[in-house]
């Protein structure tokens, strides 16, 4: 009997510890979701391989855990690179299905990932959420504060975030604050049943330091076979959203105004349509330059294709105006107010970078204000009972006390679930936009004038 208690022990003790080597972690890690392509059927899923060999995804809309040889499908790496010290592999999975889960690990020569999962985009148009925002640092006291806004991401789990250019400090060429931000991003944007969001990123004026910089990163399209003009569109729901991202940190004319024409033409049936890019026409603090030259290259093409919303960045704070249409001749500052055909300006960026004063208010700005912040926005189709239509609301997420520390009361937040992405959640600091209160709704109707 003791005889076969010690020969149970030891089996289950060299069981055990088999377990533990076939799923310990491997060696990679700043995993990151990027829409390169169609958000329907394809999600490229990047990472830094720091050691081991033969990575592959294994993945399938079945959870099978961590037991990578479960999954029916696996893809090796289709892009590798080495920059900025990471050993960079990026997998561009294709032929998924829309509106699905996908759960995924990475197994390679020393091991197994932990199990993530993402949804595909859906190919009809039904309801979703995003997040909009950009401009972080890679020192204290931003650090901390655009921490607090990746946090918010894993407890609102959108479909995506379009970030709108300026990753880090410097010209986006340090490896360091390179890691530190895609370290960031893994850990904190990520929910705590392991999904994981997808970024759709812009250039801004913090990655000149290499005009290719985000396709290294994030495998960022490029069009005219330059790596160097990085700006692109996505669409998904069938004829319900497309997204064109732009890049103000090279020509805004020329080549990148004719590719928008045509974009912009080929999608102008689509419900919605949104252009996201880094800098603002028209910024809403006094410190910053006015892009005259890039209003004329795209504000009046934005209104003749009916674009609805427009974000930006740059400026480190929150403006919302009220839909508009170029005018450059009786405008104020290029613009009238069009409640019915205008374009809605948002922005102005703030995920961590420190807030400017609020000091350049148009007479067509809805509101501006100073904190960090970023957009979240609830898209809905139309139905019988309500036209289609978009709530975008303002989300505080951190303010800076009188010794200039980042504060924030984001961990009171109660994280949402699966089945309620649209609720909002106790605790979430919305900027209120009086009198219109703390949701303002594209198309815009305006409550004020019409009670
Ligand atoms: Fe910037």
């Amino acid at each position: 009997m003791k005889n076969n208690l010690f020969f149970y022990v030891i089996a289950i003790l060299l069981l055990g510890s088999g377990c533990k080597k076939e799923y310990a972690p491997v060696s990679l890690d700043k995993i990151r979701l990027v829409w390169n392509d169609s958000p329907e059927t394809t999600m490229t899923i990047g990472w830094d391989q720091i050691s081991g060999e033969n990575p592959k995804v294994c993945y399938g809309t079945k959870d099978q855990g961590r037991k990578w040889n479960r999954y029916k499908l696996s893809q090796e790496p289709t892009r590798e690179i080495n920059h900025y010290n990471m050993n960079t592999k990026f997998c561009e999975l294709s032929g998924l299905l829309p509106d699905k889960a996908y759960y995924f690990v990475i197994k390679d020569s020393e091991g197994v990932s932990e199990r993530f999962w993402f949804k595909t985009a859906p190919d009809k148009p039904v309801p979703f959420t995003c997040i909009l925002g950009g401009d972080t640092k890679s020192v204290e006291p931003s650090l901390s504060a655009g921490r607090f806004s990746n946090k918010i991401v894993a407890k609102l789990r959108p479909l995506f975030v379009v970030f709108c250019g300026d990753f880090t400090s410097d010209v986006g060429t340090n490896p360091e604050y390179w890691a530190q931000w895609l370290t960031d991003w893994f850990e904190l944007t990520r929910a705590s049943d392991g999904r994981l969001f997808p970024v759709v990123p812009v250039m801004g004026n913090h990655e000149r330091g290499n005009m290719s910089v985000l396709n290294k990163i994030f495998n960022a399209p490029y069009q005219y076979e330059s790596p160097e003009n990085i700006y692109y569109s996505l669409s998904f729901g069938g004829n319900f959203f497309h997204m064109i991202l732009l890049n103000s940190e090279i020509d805004e004319g020329c080549e990148q105004r004719q590719w928008l024409e045509k974009d912009l033409d080929k999608h102008k049936n689509f419900t919605f349509k949104l252009a996201a890019y880094h800098k603002p026409f028209r910024p809403h603090t006094m410190g910053k330059r006015e892009n005259i030259y890039q209003y004329h290259q795209w504000a009046y093409l934005f209104y003749e294709y009916g674009l609805d919303i427009s974000l930006d960045a740059d400026s480190h704070m929150s403006k919302i105006t009220y839909p508009l249409k170029p005018d450059s001749v009786n405008g104020f500052e290029g613009f009238v107010r069009d409640d019915i055909s205008g374009t809605m300006y948002i922005g102005e960026g703030s995920w961590g970078a420190g807030y400017r004063v609020a000091d350049d208010n148009k007479p067509w700005t809805l509101r501006s204000g100073s904190f960090n912040q970023l957009k979240w926005l609830q898209v809905f189709p139309g139905t019988e009972n309500e036209d289609a239509h978009i709530d975008i609301r303002t989300v505080i997420t951190s303010i800076r006390d009188s010794a200039k520390t980042s504060i924030t009361h984001i961990e009171e937040i109660s994280a949402l679930s699966e089945d309620n992405v649209f609720t909002i959640p106790e605790g979430i600091d919305i900027y209120s936009t009086e009198p219109y209160g703390t949701v303002i709704t594209y198309p815009f109707i305006d409550r004020k004038n019409s009670n």
